[in-house]
């Protein structure tokens, strides 16, 4: 079945052992423009889990665009040395290393200082996104950035690299220069299609010189920037045959979506909303016009879904950078036929992409190893074997109870319903985010294959404690749900978790009193309404799913937008009266009233779920407490304590 995808190919000079690649992302692991450690470490991570190729995170080239907390800096010298550890320690295992090289022209949302940079673009056209005006790039500044983009590609040799990838994709200053509505110029690089080529071309055959033959050259491109002005699709191919023609590409990366707007930019990083390997059909676009190999990437998770794309022609290589930060033995599982193992990503956004935005270490909410492999290193076997009972089985206490058996511990894992998750089975229960049900497929067959002994139903009390003798317990009993402290009367109040469970028959008017600003009200609001209710979502906070992955937010609000969801923010639930809902503006004071209401649903603080807590007081116990039984907070923080705890004990 996965033949195809497990061949050998080559890119230019460069010879991949199967089909499979790591495509460009920022980790935020390098240190002040540098590689570090812990990027090594990463990176061979997935070198040893057998992916055919590791491009590495976009490298900035020039000062103009050079913010070293969040991006290596191929600009200088400095980057060489690590560079060529990072490569040559990953081809020791077998996976050829390229380095992309970027610069994001007016897309500019950092700075050092905290004022806001001048950022530069081919002409001054507004960026939709960033709110950004550029300086529109002097003649002669343009031949620097050229300068410099060789410059840096011959650094990356100069490290041993074994392929230089131009990134002329997401919106990002090359596109700018190749958008005839973002680039108004009238010299040598704007106006007909060559001249808004030329900045591409000549950094392409500048790169080709300054590396040799001997190095792979590719380009990434965007073919559908989901983005109102963004390039046209036709036109961009016509870009991709003409440097075919030039000779200087050996393949072609194809991507979606766009730095340029929101809608682009949520096609960057696809939501679990968009649909799996949908740039698959792009990139067959491409492949009908060029013969240098295509590459693709965008929500392709699954070791079928790559296969399906390869033995269709659609694409001769399948780029997977969140399914390798989610399980960087992915491949490694594919070739030994236990594709099943394969910890599957749920496209949640939360732990990679979250992080990287926020200046973070990428990290995976199923996979805490994921980002710290330097800091954290294998799972080590325990010197001394315990009974371990880990009392809930949500994700907090099945990773726990996971980890602990991998380390040779005896772990007893009770669960007081019928059905191990937790509050993953209500996530999933919401509209368009069944996938996230994987989260609990992929750590059942974590704990199958781990010899934890889960027993379901099991109403736990002193006596069958005593009986189990454990040496450790863990206690991850997870979060109830509760209601706000606040007067109603004459309108119905329930809370949101019942209404996904569907306890309720909830009226036709509907206003949610959300508090949490999470999943719970974005997704009660979208249930409600696609079932034909009124619905008025009532956040506490400045936008509706404040406190979720912005990527994520952004796609679900667009959604509630189209069903006719009514959203205001900042609004602090204080009471109903007789059909009435009241809230207070929270920053204004100003009242706020919601009139004809039948039904208020409930998103507040849920309470850690204290009914195990009597084994506290059994004695001779040692106990940590995880997850939300600790406090409520999300599954990252359930699987990275339960991880934490069980390396522990
Ligand atoms: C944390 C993160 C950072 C990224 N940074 C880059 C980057 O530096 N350059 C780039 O070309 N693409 C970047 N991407 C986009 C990925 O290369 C990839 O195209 C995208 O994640 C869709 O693929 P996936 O569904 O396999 O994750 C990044 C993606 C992630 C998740
Ligand atoms: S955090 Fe979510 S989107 Fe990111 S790799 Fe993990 S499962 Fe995938």
């Amino acid at each position: 079945m996965f033949e195809n995808l497990l061949q050998p190919i080559a890119l230019g000079p460069t010879e991949l052992r199967n089909r499979i690649f790591n495509p460009a992302h920022g980790t935020t692991l390098g240190h002040r423009g540098v590689v570090s450690e812990e990027l090594i470490a990463y990176h061979l991570a997935r070198a040893r889990g057998g992916v055919g190729l590791i491009i590495m995170e976009s490298m900035t080239v020039h000062p103009s665009y050079s913010f070293e907390d969040a991006f290596l800096y191929a600009g200088s010298d400095r980057i060489v040395d690590g560079l060529n550890r990072l490569a040559t320690q990953c081809r020791a295992e077998g996976t050829p290393v390229f380095g992309q090289l970027f610069h994001a022209g007016r897309g500019v949302r950092l700075s050092h200082d905290g004022s806001r940079p001048l950022s530069y673009s081919a002409s001054d056209v507004p960026d939709e996104r960033y709110r950004v005006v550029p300086v529109p790039m002097p003649n002669e500044m343009v031949w620097e950035l050229i300068e410099s983009y060789v410059n840096a590609a011959g650094r990356l040799a100069d490290a041993d690299l074994d392929g230089v990838e131009i990134l002329a994709s997401m919106g990002y200053l090359i596109a700018q220069f190749l958008n005839s509505l973002t680039n108004r110029r009238n010299d040598e690089f704007g106006g007909s299609l060559e001249n808004r080529m030329r900045f591409l071309r000549e950094i392409l055959s500048g790169c080709r010189a300054r590396i040799g033959k001997g190095k792979t050259l590719g380009v990434r491109i965007t073919l559908d920037e989901k983005t109102e002005n963004g390039q046209p699709t036709a036109e961009m191919i016509e870009i991709c045959r003409l440097l075919e023609v030039d000779g200087h590409v050996d393949y072609f990366s194809v991507i979606s979506g766009s730095s340029a707007s929101p809608q682009g930019w949520i096609h960057v990083f696809p939501p679990m909303s968009v649909a799996q390997g949908f740039v698959a059909d792009d990139a067959a676009r491409l492949k009908q016009v060029v013969d240098k190999p295509v590459l693709v990437a965008g929500r392709i998770n699954q070791p079928q879904l790559a296969a399906q794309i390869i033995d269709a022609g659609k694409a001769d290589m399948i780029g997977m950078a969140r399914a390798l930060i989610a399980d960087s033995e992915f491949v490694a599982k594919v070739m030994r036929g236990h594709s099943e193992e394969i910890r599957a990503c749920v496209a949640c956004n939360q732990a990679c992409v979250g992080h990287r935005l926020a200046h973070f270490p990428v990290s995976c909410i199923q996979n805490p190893l994921s980002g710290r492999e330097h800091s954290l290193g294998d799972v080590q076997p325990t010197s001394e074997a315990k009974n371990i009972l880990v009392i809930g089985a949500g994700p907090a206490g099945m990773k726990a109870a996971v980890v602990a058996a991998q380390r040779g511990h005896r772990v007893q894992l009770h669960e007081r319903s019928g059905r191990s998750g937790g509050q993953v089975n209500l996530a999933e229960a919401l509209p368009g985010r069944a996938e996230f049900g994987g989260v609990t497929t992929n750590l059942q067959r974590e704990l199958e294959r781990s010899g934890v002994q889960l027993l379901l139903n099991s109403d736990l009390d002193a006596e069958a404690v005593a009986r189990i003798q454990p040496d450790h317990v863990i206690l991850a009993t997870g979060a109830t749900t509760r209601l706000p402290e606040v007067e109603v009367e004459g309108v119905e109040l329930v809370d949101a978790w019942s209404v996904i469970r569907g306890e309720f028959d909830v009226g036709k008017n509907v206003v949610i009193a959300d508090w949490s600003c999470d999943w719970t009200g974005l997704g009660v609001a979208e249930k409600l309404a696609r079932e034909g209710r009124y619905v008025r979502l009532m956040s506490g906070g400045s936008v509706a799913g404040e406190s979720i992955q912005g990527i994520v937010r952004d796609h679900w609000i667009g959604i509630l937008h189209g069903l006719g969801v009514e959203m205001t923010a900042f609004a602090r639930f204080y009471g109903a009266l007789d059909g009435s809902v009241y809230f207070q503006h929270m920053t204004g004071g100003e009242p706020i009233a919601c009139e004809k209401v039948d039904t208020i649903v409930s998103c507040y603080a849920p309470q850690a779920n204290r009914t195990c807590d009597w084994v506290e007081d059994v004695d001779g116990l040692q106990l940590t407490r995880i997850g939300d039984a600790a406090s409520p907070r999300t599954v990252e923080e359930a699987v990275l304590e339960g991880f934490n705890a069980a390396r522990r004990v």
